[in-house]
């Protein structure tokens, strides 16, 4: 079962792969990572306050003074709220901008936690077992689902917390391909196909809970929207005005801040305790 689960997740993720002829047109890769936009992204998340299902399910497992590890973790996101709440934060994140980004936004909030950079699970083995573990909006870039989640759950006292869209992040570029490129992307994988995998793991079904908040990433400029949107889309520059063109519809400015597509966005959070 692990690894028909396993298999249906890796194949699903590598329809995404983008047709050689298109990136071989531009110059950027489109899987960069913007550590400004992901600095904002966490600043906001502070903003709408600690209190999400995922941060109340990992302060279930953690306990006093526990600790928890956060895998995957930018900016910091899921879990400097946690360090500014006395746990012991051990994070792991492979890029070193964001691994940059992430120890600014700890010594902007004043807490300290540890910062481990390299890629998961090839770290996994230098690493202590940490009381809880969260997983944060990673998974559906990880096409070797299996060794990854089995060393979260080996790394894991308590249980293990992972958060999700319901469908792959690049769901929502996908009108933007057909009209820019006549290419249609692919419908899955979904969360459903991740809880299998992990059921898979764990040997019986995790908890499952599914929950909307407003958006959270936003842009100072179109300039930095095209830079953005040009970059996934692989849409060579002479052809950004065209894009301008389809995102000026769905482009609000909300006091400065301009975000793109609807604000409500739904969000998955999946855990399995690995104790009683
Ligand atoms: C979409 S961001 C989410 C960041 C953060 N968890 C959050 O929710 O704000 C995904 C992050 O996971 C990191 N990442 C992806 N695969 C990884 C791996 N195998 N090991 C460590 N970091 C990984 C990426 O570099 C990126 O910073």
């Amino acid at each position: 079962m692990i690894e028909a689960a396993s298999a249906r997740w890796r194949r699903l993720l590598e329809e995404w792969t983008i047709p050689g002829e298109l990136l071989d047109a531009v110059p950027d890769s489109p899987y960069g990572w913007s550590p400004e936009l992901w600095k904002r992204r966490a600043q906001v998340a502070c903003e709408q306050g600690i209190q999400t299902p995922t941060s109340d399910r990992v302060r279930s497992l953690l306990p006093a003074s526990g600790t928890l590890l956060d895998v995957g973790a930018g900016t910091g996101r899921a879990s400097l709220l946690h360090a500014a709440e006395g746990h012991a934060v051990t994070a792991v994140e492979k890029n070193p901008d964001l691994g940059e980004g992430f120890r600014q936004r700890a010594g902007e909030q004043g807490v300290s936690a540890e910062l481990i950079e390299g890629a998961w699970p090839d770290v996994a083995a230098g690493i202590d077992l940490h009381d809880a573990v969260v997983c944060a909006h990673v998974v559906y870039d990880v096409a070797d689902i299996e060794p990854f989640l089995s060393a979260l759950f080996r790394h894991a006292r308590v249980g293990v917390v992972v958060e999700l869209t319901p469908e792959h992040p690049w769901s929502d570029l996908a009108p933007y391909y057909r009209a820019l490129h006549q290419l249609e992307r692919p419908q899955g994988p979904t969360y459903a196909d991740f809880v299998q995998v992990v059921e898979a793991i764990c040997g019986r079904p995790p908890h499952v809970e599914i929950w909307s908040r407003p958006g959270q990433m936003w842009f100072e400029s179109w300039d930095e929207i095209l830079d953005h949107y040009g970059k996934r889309l692989v849409l060579p520059r002479d052809r950004w005005e065209e894009l301008r063109e389809l995102l000026a519809p769905q482009t609000e400015n909300e006091k400065g801040r301009l975000f793109v597509g609807g604000r409500d966005r739904t969000i998955v959070t999946v855990w399995c305790r690995t104790a009683p």
